[in-house]
Formats: C-alpha cells, sequence, structure tokens
C-alpha cells in the first residue's frame, strides 16, 4: 500500500501515521521528523531546514524533494510507505509523481485529514513529543500518564519550537496557500479520500480503514 497523508498542520497525520504504518506493516516517511531529527543532530542539513522551521515557513522544495527520493529508493519502501506532510506545493507532487513513474510505481491513496483552525491551534499549541521515541501526546486529548514522562519509553516530553500559536498560525496561512491546492490535484487523480478529523482519534482511523477497504 502506497498512501500520501494530507492536511493542515495539527491536523492528526502524525497520530493516524502510527496506527496505519503499524497496520499495514509500511514505513512511515515524515518530512518534519527527518529535519527535526538533522536539527537535533545538527547535520548541514539540519542547519538549512531549522530557519524555514522556526519561522512556519516551507523548506525549499529541490532539498525535500532529494531526501524524499533517497528514503524512497531504500529496500523497506519497496512494498508500500506512507509519506506523511510530503508533498506540500503541486511542484513537490508533481516531482513525485515523476519519481515513481521512474520506479514504476504509483500512489494508491491519499488520504485529506480535514479539521477546522480553531482546533488545529488547540491541537498544536497543547502537543507535546517524546525527545526520545517521538511519541505524540497533547496536554488534554491524550495526557502522557506522568507529567512530562513518555508513557512508551520514560523519555522526556517537550514543546516543538514551531508549536506556538503564532507560528502555528503561519504554518496555517502557508498551509492554505501552497498546499491546500493539492486537494483539487488528487481528486483529479481520483485518488483522494478525505476524513473528518474533528472526531476523536479512534474514529478518525476507523473511518480511514474503512475508506481504505479495511
Ligand atoms: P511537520 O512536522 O510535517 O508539521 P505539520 O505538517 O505542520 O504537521 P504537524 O506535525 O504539526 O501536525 P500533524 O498533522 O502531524 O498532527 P499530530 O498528529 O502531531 O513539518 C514541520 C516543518 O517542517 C514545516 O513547517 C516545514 O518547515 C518543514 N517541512 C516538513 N515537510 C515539508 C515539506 N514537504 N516541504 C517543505 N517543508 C517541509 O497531532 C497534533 C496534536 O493533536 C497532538 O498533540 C495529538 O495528540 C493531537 N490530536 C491528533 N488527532 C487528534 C484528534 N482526533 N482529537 C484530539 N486530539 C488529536
Ligand atoms: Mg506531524
Ligand atoms: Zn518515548
Amino acid at each position: 500500500m502506497r498512501l500520501v497523508l494530507l492536511g493542515p498542520p495539527g491536523a492528526g497525520k502524525g497520530t493516524q501515521a502510527a496506527y496505519i504504518v503499524e497496520r499495514f506493516a509500511i514505513p512511515h516517511i515524515s518530512t518534519g521528523d527527518i529535519f527535526r531529527k538533522n536539527v537535533k543532530e545538527g547535520t548541514e542539513l539540519g542547519q538549512k531546514a531549522k530557519d524555514y522551521m522556526d519561522k512556519g515557513q516551507l523548506v525549499p522544495d529541490e532539498v525535500v524533494v532529494a531526501i524524499v527520493e533517497d528514503r524512497l529508493k531504500e529496500k523497506d519502501c519497496s512494498d508500500g510507505f506512507l509519506l506523511d506532510g510530503f508533498p506540500r506545493t503541486v511542484n513537490q507532487a508533481e516531482q513525485l509523481d515523476s519519481v515513481l513513474t521512474k520506479m514504476g510505481v504509483e500512489i494508491d491513496w491519499v488520504i485529506n485529514i480535514n479539521v477546522k483552525k480553531e482546533t488545529l491551534i488547540q491541537r498544536a499549541v497543547g502537543r507535546r513529543i517524546c525527545r526520545n521515541c517521538g511519541a505524540t501526546y497533547h496536554i488534554t486529548f491524550k495526557a502522557t500518564k506522568k507529567e512530562d514522562i513518555c508513557d512508551v519509553c520514560g523519555g522526556e516530553v517537550y514543546q516543538r519550537n514551531d508549536d506556538t500559536e503564532e507560528t502555528v498560525t503561519k504554518r496555517i496561512e502557508v498551509y492554505i496557500k501552497e498546499t491546500q491546492p493539492l486537494i483539487e490535484y488528487y481528486s483529479k487523480k481520483q485518488s483522494l479520500i478525505t476524513t473528518d478529523g474533528e472526531q476523536d482519534i479512534h474514529k478518525v482511523y476507523k473511518d480511514i480503514l474503512a475508506a481504505l477497504g479495511e
């Protein structure tokens, strides 16, 4: 199964991705996670990406596309993958199409998670992430059992630099301008599934599985 998760910042892409990749045993490719890992490790790529991320802007297409192309050529992607947060511009989507054509494969489904702006801000600002294993929590909707300690691995949970109300608002503006046009792009290709992301986490997941025919 080759899937793309589309949706505004804080919609629940990462949350749903964790369930979907386990269910279908496919790799989870989140460009945001790849950039955050590189920022943490202080690599050249991390240094390039950090300024854009902190300002809520997109990292340039050529940088992102090259990373995804390399990742898709790895062996664990041969039977499927889930892309989370990529593509994010029409140009990225066109370049992804040509990469996949060269590989002789295509995207099966693009899952769009629909959530309104006020909910997005509340979700992103309250989000907490484990520094060690990356598990995602929310101070209200998915709290850790012990304050600031990850349920899974005992690691420390933290708030992302770009999860302030101001930066989230900027990210939503960028989403509307740059990424929202992909909804039309993929609906023309008849590969789009839209889910109501306002529902609770498990109901959203159930709807996604049903739409995938599971
Ligand atoms: P990225 O990390 O991809 O951020 P994003 O797209 O803005 O999305 P988020 O990760 O913020 O949200 P999500 O949809 O994954 O929500 P989550 O499941 O965590 O990108 C970060 C930056 O990297 C970009 O701004 C850009 O600079 C750069 N970048 C990345 N990809 C790029 C690309 N392709 N091109 C250029 N630049 C790129 O959920 C959010 C919170 O809500 C959590 O706390 C969760 O517990 C909670 N929650 C989730 N679902 C529900 C629910 N149904 N009910 C209640 N709470 C819920
Ligand atoms: Mg995410
Ligand atoms: Zn953890």
